[in-house]
Parts: structure tokens; C-alpha cells; sequence
């Protein structure tokens, strides 16, 4: 459930009408719903329940500070995969004690950088990984809280760009390392050994690959432990799929139950790592139609967002539902819903019934969850406005670029 609902025949974010906002800020503009963003993370804060748990929100998704900062006052952790979006959590009020700091390529200046910051974990995802942690601990004379990524080779039955838990994938370490692995960090004074951790995929619509990943993790957890390696932590990604067209992804509530059930009574604290499941259908993203175009084969409406606003549908052929804010009376025809990018895969929608006019105003649904993030600058379009609406007050999260902040640090030749 979300709060952008329509009333009187016009779209609404939460108590404010869609139009206005946009009469405000202009378009393209990513609009946000507080009240959707802490329902979401309830769901898993709650599903949890009593069992010690942390829930780390994925950045990725979203790392608005506005929608970083109404997840750090709710007490929500962060998964993390750079020193910006470590940045990012400090200036938004987040508490570094709730950070797990994922991704393949930490840098020793990042590395660094979060030790000092006293984040609560790193995700190694290589040996290579674990010796330079070692190191720059080492370098601060502390000890560094670690958790082994494990690669458990399940196919999460996802698009083939967001599946991370197969062989041929880059990340994690090979279960069949993972033990030996974890011998060898016990062996090293500068680490702390504190959990395990696996991620297979995003936009999982069913638990069965989650519980295989599952079943294997626990099995190397029970291996070490008969080894003398005690882990206090299990994190098990991110991933929960969400409703763009007619999904039914498990709710949190179900996937913790069942996660619970198989940890049985051993003593090992949940993290989650959500990050679309909690964002992206507390996004939409508004955009405007500038010219309707009769072509041969099929119509367009060439609206004024484009793939670098939302790259989802021309990355992943994602298809995400595209609804009039104020839907008007008349016959459907069927749309290709472009931009102005200067490529044939410039697209947010293809073949969407939809009765139109020059100077309509259209909302992209699901559009909070690696909307903004994965927003570019190509063919020198400033990057949109955010707002977050919270019950009847708007927020201006972030200005739209301006024409000047393209060209921001660059020089002319002497
Ligand atoms: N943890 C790790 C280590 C991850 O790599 C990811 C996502 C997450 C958590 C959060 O996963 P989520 O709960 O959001 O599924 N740009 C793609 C999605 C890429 C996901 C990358 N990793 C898209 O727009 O579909």
C-alpha cells in the first residue's frame, strides 16, 4: 500500500495534489511519500519483531538526504557501498553503529574512512578484501568488525543484470572457500569476525531461492561454529520484490517468518538489507507531455523525462505503470512514452492505453527505488527536482539542477 491515491479525479501525493506540486517545482520531478517510506520500513522492522535485528536500508535505492533522514529517525541501519553514500548517511543523521559497508571494490581510503566512522560491519567480498582491511586496521591499530560475503550459487530467477548470487557472478566468495576463508581471518589480529552474509539478487517475487541461499548459509554457520568460529550476526541482503504490474512478491512479514522458523534456536542476530522493497512505490516520478506525435506504425507521446531520469526502462526493459495525474474522459489510443534523449531506447513506457493531451501531466509509478540514483546528466539535461510530501506540507528535497551546475569544475583551455 502507498499513499498516492486518487481523490476527485486527481492524483494525489498523501493530503497534496500532484498538480500543484508540479505547478511548483516544474518537471520532470521525483515526488516522495513520507508516510509510504515509514510504512515500508515498519513492515520489516516489525515483521522481525523481537528477534535482535537490524534493518539496513540499502542506499542505493534512494540517497536523498531528506529520505535518508526520515529512515535514520526511525532508527533504521544503512547497507552502504561507498565512501559518498557513507558520506551521505553521516549528513543525514544516520548512526554510523548501523552500517554495514557492502560492494567489491572498497578502496583503502574508504575503508578508512568507515573504520573511523565505527560503522558496525564490512561485507568482504574477497580475499584480496580481507588483507587490505587488515591492513588499514592495522594502520589505526583497531580491529575491523568483518562478515564474509558468500556467493551460495542459487539462481534468484530475476533479470539477469540484478541476479549476484550465481557462480559467474562478481561477487561474494565461493561457498566451497568460504570456510577456509574464515580460518584465515581468524588467523589475522586486526579483524573481528562477526557474521556472514549473502545477497543473491533484487526484485525476488518468490521465497524459494531466499530459503535455499538460506539452508546453505546456515549449514557453513553450524561448520564453523563445530570449528570453533562463532558468528553473532546472519545478514541476508537485500532483494524482496516489489508490485510494478502484477508481481506478488512475499510480504516482509512472511519472509521473516520463514526466516525465523529455519534459524531455530541458534543465537544469531537478523540483518536486512531492503532497499527497493522500502522505496520504490513511495516514489513516483512526474513528468509532462510536450508534443503528441501520429508516426506510422504507432503514436507517441514525447514527454519531458527521459532515460536519463529513469534508466530502469531502457537498462532492464522494466516496465513500470505510467498513469495520468488527472485522467481525462475520451478514447484510449496506445502510446510509446518517450523523451527527448537522443536514443531509440529513450523510453518509460511502450504501448500504454492512455486518452492524452499536449500539457498532461503523467506520474511514473514505483519510481522511488533506483529512480534518481541511476539518473544522469547525458545530453546535458540538468537532473530533476525532489520533493517529499509529508501529510499536507511539501518538501523541496533537492533543487533542480541548474544549466550552470553541468559544466561545474570543468575549464576552458588556457
Ligand atoms: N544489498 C546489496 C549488497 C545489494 O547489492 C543490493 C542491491 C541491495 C542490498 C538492495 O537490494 P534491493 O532490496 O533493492 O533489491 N538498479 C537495479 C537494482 C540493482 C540492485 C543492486 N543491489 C534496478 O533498478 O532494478
Amino acid at each position: 500500500m502507498d499513499h498516492f491515491t486518487y481523490q476527485q479525479g486527481h492524483l494525489y501525493a498523501e493530503s497534496v495534489a500532484v498538480a500543484e506540486i508540479a505547478a511548483q517545482y516544474g518537471t520532470p520531478c521525483y515526488l516522495y511519500s513520507r508516510a509510504t517510506i515509514e510504512r515500508h520500513y515498519r513492515a520489516f522492522d516489525e515483521a522481525v519483531g523481537a528477534h535482535p535485528h537490524l534493518i539496513c536500508y540499502a542506499v542505493k535505492a534512494n540517497s536523498n538526504l531528506g529520505v535518508l533522514n526520515v529512515l535514520a529517525r526511525l532508527g533504521s541501519g544503512f547497507d552502504i557501498v561507498s565512501g559518498g553514500e557513507l558520506a551521505r548517511v553521516l549528513a543525514a543523521g544516520g548512526d554510523p553503529a548501523k552500517v554495514v559497508f557492502s560492494g567489491v571494490g572498497k578502496t583503502s581510503e574508504e575503508i578508512r574512512q568507515a573504520l573511523q566512522a565505527g560503522i558496525h560491519c564490512f561485507n568482504v567480498e574477497s580475499e584480496p578484501e580481507l588483507d587490505r582491511i587488515h591492513q588499514v586496521a592495522e594502520q589505526l591499530d583497531c580491529q575491523a568488525p568483518i562478515s564474509i560475503r558468500v556467493n551460495p550459487d542459487v539462481d534468484a530467477g530475476t533479470h539477469p543484470y540484478i541476479s549476484t548470487g550465481l557462480k559467474q557472478n562478481k561477487f561474494g566468495i565461493a561457498m566451497e572457500r568460504a570456510e577456509a576463508v574464515y580460518q584465515y581471518a581468524a588467523t589475522l589480529p586486526h579483524l573481528d569476525i562477526k557474521g556472514v552474509d549473502c545477497h543473491i539478487g533484487s526484485q525476488l517475487t518468490e521465497l524459494a531461492p531466499f530459503l535455499d541461499a538460506l539452508e546453505r548459509l546456515l549449514g557453513l554457520i553450524d561448520r564453523l561454529a563445530a570449528q570453533g568460529i562463532t558468528l553473532s550476526h546472519l545478514d541476508v541482503g537485500g532483494g524482496l520484490g516489489v508490485n510494478y504490474d502484477d508481481e506478488k512478491p512475499p510480504l516482509p512479514a512472511e519472509y521473516a517468518a520463514a526466516l525465523r522458523e529455519r534459524l531455530g534456536d541458534r543465537s544469531l542476530a537478523l540483518i536486512l538489507e531492503p532497499g527497493r522493497a522500502i522505496m520504490a512505490n513511495a516514489g513516483v516520478l512526474i513528468t509532462q507531455v510536450e508534443f503528441l506525435k501520429r508516426g506510422e506504425d504507432r503514436d507517441f507521446a514525447i514527454v519531458d523525462a527521459a532515460m536519463n531520469d529513469l534508466l530502469r526502462p531502457a537498462l532492464y526493459s522494466a516496465w513500470q505503470n505510467i498513469i495520468p495525474v488527472s485522467p481525462r474522459e475520451g478514447t484510449a489510443r496506445r502510446y510509446d512514452v518517450v523523451g527527448p534523449v537522443c536514443e531509440t531506447g529513450d523510453f518509460l513506457g511502450k504501448d500504454r492505453a492512455l486518452v492524452l493531451s499536449p500539457g498532461d501531466l503523467l506520474a511514473v509509478r514505483s519510481a522511488g527505488a533506483y529512480g534518481f540514483t541511476m539518473s544522469s546528466n547525458y545530453n546535458s539535461r540538468p537532473r530533476a527536482a525532489e520533493v517529499l510530501v509529508d501529510g499536507d506540507e511539501v518538501h523541496l528535497v533537492r533543487a533542480r539542477e541548474t544549466v550552470e551546475q553541468l559544466w561545474q569544475g570543468e575549464r576552458l583551455l588556457p
